[in-house]
């Protein structure tokens, strides 16, 4: 079965913000925000926008009865701008009006004054200010400074890395429909249900449980909805608050683009030390985030740049440091890989300096490093189960790279102003929130009386499909068919508490939380049928494809019958179940711990072609060996796999986010942001699965360290497979150009390929 959602979305029934029905009053919002990167309000008058046609109400941070504070991890960012403003797009009021078009015609009428302020737009500039969001975080391995005299080639250089717009197909948006008493009903495009629940009563001053978030699903989160859908859905909970009327908010898309945070910029230096068989055997890194006017999730993702920061190899002595600068750019958060994809390149690069200076291939020194069983990652938790050598060799042999590397020698000796490249990654990627209180989540489950069964948890759906996953699992776990089931939305009233869907745990968490519930259910429903069959002992009872068994023989009886029955007993046919994650925790003072269940592992092979004369390529292919864990929903992982890669590709290829020197965003439409089309997608993406030991897994001292059903997360790996394009990209450029001076600086636009080309 694919993913049931598909079907609804290309007929056009999947119900996204804008398809809400809303009732016939219902007040559109549109949001009002400065025009300059960093200065003070000097004057702000409302009256002549007031007055303008349509317009219900303008509210700014005045109006705020509550708090007005939207900081997640750090109580540092205003819903509504006061005195000062600090970036393009910093909200400064919600105007309301009948229609949409109104109320943006409004915030044409709206009279301000501003004084400019000098803004911050670099990370280093801001580190060197002192301009931060947190104080600066090491992680440290061995003694890095004992070991370089024991290294006979020392490397340094700078990698920078650019932002990246999430394009998710629908844009931020949520309406808020007033009920009895201070009440409100929020329906929101959100992953963190719960952190929407908990600003809005912040805002509003009011009890959590006065505030009820419902979410349908998303048209794409990809980590830019997990923190920054909460500002929209408080600034329509304030209005409609205020009003006593329902109010939507949709952002249109150059207004998603301008005032919603990316994927963060970073700027890296790195000194990476060898001994002459090609060993790594030190590494130090200094990671300058981009976070941007506030922390928003910076602080987490800082974190997961450092967890990642030698991806899968095993390097004896590590230095890595980060600072979180604070700059006059939009709060970037969340994207795909979390920070994760950020410092993985940087030591992909200093690997490829490496091999380059050496005159050897990259996949010379990766083989040598990769992590083994027991080697310790530079935050304390020993590799169990390490798949990196494993992944690499089956790669290397399965696509067999050393034909591949030929064909493209010979290729690029015949051909001149066509080039082509190659390149392998590998990849290591932690499972598990890095904040250990957030791998927790719960399922509720009904069964009714018709037998249907509606299952709600608290992973929301975005694309990724973790419903039909959910479907799936309650489908496998109560032996009944998937018709029966349905995943209802994610709702604060039905699951509490939520931990966004995030970190590529949706799965994991909920489906755990799943399986626990359909078994209370099941245990239930044994006894009944015991109780009809006349079986003393319920465990001989089970359920297999809709029917019951007696001590493995078939009887008369069928799930229905035992779902009927177990209601005229007066047996529940309710269950709720909570799943946190065992054995997972970190100590933030030593930065040691043991902060991942499992690593998920692989290796890609990625082949680019080079038209040198235009500075255009595609990509060939990208073939991959992937740690899926036993995969219990083939097409929808394949389906992350591929969508993974093409975003990783776009990251480090087309898309490029270019600010001016006033801090205005100027790629701030589909026609100046180039996401990949159609065209520069892969020509094959070939997946292999990572074959396992299928006794080691199910062995007791294991079970913990894997999903749900024996498979493994997903949703953000494959995205760090992308990072194999640069590198490929490269290769191809510089057997066109030897004399090419290695700049680590993606994205590697068409434009920047052009100059490299033809400079020195
Ligand atoms: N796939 C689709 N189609 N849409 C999305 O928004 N988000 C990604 C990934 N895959 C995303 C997606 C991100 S950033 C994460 S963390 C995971 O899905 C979240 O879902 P999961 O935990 O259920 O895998
Ligand atoms: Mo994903 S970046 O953890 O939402």
């Amino acid at each position: 079965m694919k993913n049931y959602d598909s079907i609804r979305h290309v007929v056009g029934e999947s119900i996204f913000i804008d398809d809400v029905l809303i009732p016939e009053n219902t007040l559109y919002g549109y949001v009002y925000y400065s025009p300059i990167a960093h200065g003070k309000i000097l004057e702000l008058n409302f009256d002549e926008a007031l007055k303008s046609k349509g317009v219900k109400g303008i509210y700014s941070a005045k109006d705020i009865p509550g708090e007005n504070q939207i900081g997640g991890i750090i109580p540092d960012e205003n819903l509504f701008a006061e005195e000062e403003l600090h970036f393009v797009g910093h909200p400064i009021a919600i105007i309301v009006a009948d229609t949409y078009l109104h109320a943006k015609e409004a915030s044409k009428k709206i009279h301000a004054v501003f004084e400019k302020l000098t803004p911050i737009l670099d990370p280093r500039e801001a580190a060197e200010k002192n301009s931060l969001i947190i104080p600066p975080r090491k992680f440290e391995l061995g003694n890095v400074d004992d070991a370089w005299k024991d290294c006979d080639y020392i490397f340094e250089g700078r990698v920078d890395s650019g932002g990246q717009e999430h394009i998710y197909l629908e844009t931020q948006g949520a309406v808020a429909i007033p009920a009895e008493g201070d009440s409100i009903k929020v329906i929101s495009a959100t992953q963190g249900p719960t952190a929407v629940q908990r600003t809005i009563a912040r805002i509003l001053a009011l009890p959590m449980h006065k505030v009820e978030v419902n979410v349908q699903r998303l048209g794409g989160g990809f980590g830019g909805k997990e923190d920054q859908a909460t500002a929209w859905a408080c600034m329509a909970a304030l209005a409609a608050f205020k009003l006593k009327i329902p109010v939507k908010l949709v952002l249109n898309r150059q207004d998603d683009i301008r005032i919603t945070g990316k994927r963060h910029p970073y700027s890296s230096d790195y000194k990476i030390g060898l001994n002459k068989e090609g060993k790594i055997l030190a590494y130090e890194v200094t990671f300058y985030q981009n976070a941007g006017a506030s922390a928003d999730l910076s602080p987490a993702i800082l974190d997961r740049t450092l967890f990642h920061c030698t991806n899968a190899y095993f390097i004896p002595n590590v230095k890595a440091t980060a600072f979180s600068c604070k700059t006059n750019l939009v709060p970037f958060t969340a994207f795909r890989g979390f920070g994760g994809p950020q410092g993985m390149f940087v030591i992909e690069a200093a690997i490829h300096r490496a091999a380059n200076e050496l005159g050897i291939s990259s996949s010379e020194i990766q083989k040598k490093n990769l992590i083994k069983e027991n080697d310790e990652f530079s935050y304390g938790q020993k590799a169990i189960n390490s798949f990196a050598i494993k992944s690499y060799k089956l790669c290397e042999e399965k696509f067999d790279l050393q034909k591949l590397q030929d064909e493209v020698d010979e290729f690029n000796s015949k051909n001149f102003l066509v080039k082509k490249g190659l390149a392998v990654m590998p990849i290591c990627f932690g499972i598990s929130f890095t904040t250990t209180f957030l791998n927790q989540a719960s399922a509720l489950i009904h069964i009714y009386t018709d037998g249907s069964i509606n299952v709600s948890t608290a992973a929301v759906e975005m694309g990724q499909g973790v419903n039909a996953k959910m479907k799936r699992i309650a489908a496998k776990v109560l032996s009944v068919d998937e018709n029966r089931i349905h995943v209802d939305s994610t709702n604060t009233l039905r699951v509490a508490n939520t931990s966004p869907t995030a970190a590529s745990k949706g799965t994991d968490l909920n489906g755990f939380a799943v399986i626990d519930a359909c078994n209370i259910l099941l245990e239930r429903l044994k006894k009944v049928a015991a109780l009809e069959l006349g079986e003393d002992d319920w465990t001989k009872i089970s359920f297999k494809k809709e029917k019951v068994f007696d001590e493995d023989e078939p009887t008369t009886i069928t799930f229905i019958d035992v779902v009927k029955k177990a209601y005229t007993s007066r047996v529940s046919l309710t269950a709720q179940a909570h799943h946190s994650t065992p054995n997972i925790y970190f100590d933030t003072k030593t930065n040691k711990g043991n902060p991942f269940a499992y690593h998920v592992y692989g290796t890609a092979i990625i082949q680019v072609t080079l038209d040198c004369l235009r500075g255009t390529y595609e990509t060939d292919f990208v073939k991959v060996v992937h740690d899926f864990g036993e995969s219990f929903h083939r097409q929808i992982d394949i389906g992350q796999v591929e969508g993974g890669i093409v975003q990783g590709i776009g990251w480090m290829s087309s898309e490029e986010l270019i600010w001016n020197n006033e801090g205005k965003l100027l790629t701030d439409a589909l026609s100046t942001y180039k996401v990949p089309d159609i065209h520069a997608i892969p020509k094959q993406i070939e997946i292999e699965t990572l074959p396992y030991d299928q006794e080691k897994i199910v062995n007791d001292e294991f079970k913990d360290q894997i999903g749900p059903l024996n498979s493994k997360a997903i949703g953000e790996p494959p995205f760090m497979y992308g990072i194999g394009f640069y590198f490929a990209l490269i290769n191809a450029m510089k057997s066109f150009n030897p004399k090419m001076k290695l700049k680590y600086d993606s994205p590697l636009t068409p434009e920047k390929v052009l100059m490299n080309l033809y400079g020195e």
